[in-house]
């Protein structure tokens, strides 16, 4: 156990999740906590490169899945654990929930491989909260086709994203204690509400 909270957010692309992360950062500024925001692939300087290449670079499902997990150990080395054990709470806009969703979910890598790296890379160690911002594939993909230029993620059918949601609904349904699905098709007002609430029980 470390003195700090581990904060994650989860969803497929489009469903909003990173606009809200300034609004939980204050929350809990406002209580008094150092707070740290980092993401997932990125967080450190090896990590943002490896998050190039994986965001642009074409690459086997496999080898995707390798430098995910790759980019986490530096990380949760570096970043991650360091701020915990002094106290922060930590903000991550992705973690290893993704890699079960978006590599086994939507590109079919198989579950145990995943789950060898994670206890590879993590031991036991989990996030003590995970937002997770649930959106049909159908309202999402409206927000990506307003969005910037896509990456190789973005640019995927909308099979793909039905398979990641599905994953991590899975995932919420199957870890429940640190779980919170977040119904990310309401009005901007209506989630903050709600992730208020949330927060204060942090
Ligand atoms: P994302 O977090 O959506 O950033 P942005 O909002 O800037 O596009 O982009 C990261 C992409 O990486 C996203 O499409 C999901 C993917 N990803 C995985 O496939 N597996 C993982 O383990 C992680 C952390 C991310």
């Amino acid at each position: 156990m470390t003195p700090g909270k581990f904060i994650t957010l989860e969803g497929i692309d489009g469903a909003g999740k990173s606009t809200h992360i300034p609004d939980i950062a204050n929350a809990l500024r406002g209580r008094g906590k150092e707070v740290l925001i980092t993401r997932e692939p990125g967080g450190t300087a090896l990590g943002e490169k490896l998050r190039e290449l994986l965001l642009h670079e074409p690459m086997h499902a496999e080898t995707e899945t390798l430098l995910m997990f790759a980019a986490r150990r530096e990380h949760l080395e570096q970043v991650i654990r360091p701020a915990l054990q002094r106290g922060a709470c930590v903000i991550s806009d992705r973690f290893t929930d993704a890699s079960f969703a978006y590599q086994c979910g939507g590109r079919g890598v198989a579950a145990d491989k995943v789950e060898q790296l994670e206890r590879w890379v993590q031991g036991d160690f989990q996030p003590d909260l995970t937002l997770l911002f649930d959106v049909p594939v159908a309202i999402s993909t409206q927000r990506l086709v307003a969005a910037r230029d896509p990456d190789r993620f973005e640019r995927e059918r909308g099979e793909f994203f039905d398979c990641v949601r599905r994953a991590y609904l899975e995932r919420a349904a199957r870890f429940p204690q640190r779980f919170r699905v977040i119904d990310a098709s309401k009005p901007l007002t209506e989630v903050k509400v709600l992730l208020d609430k949330i927060i204060a029980t942090i």
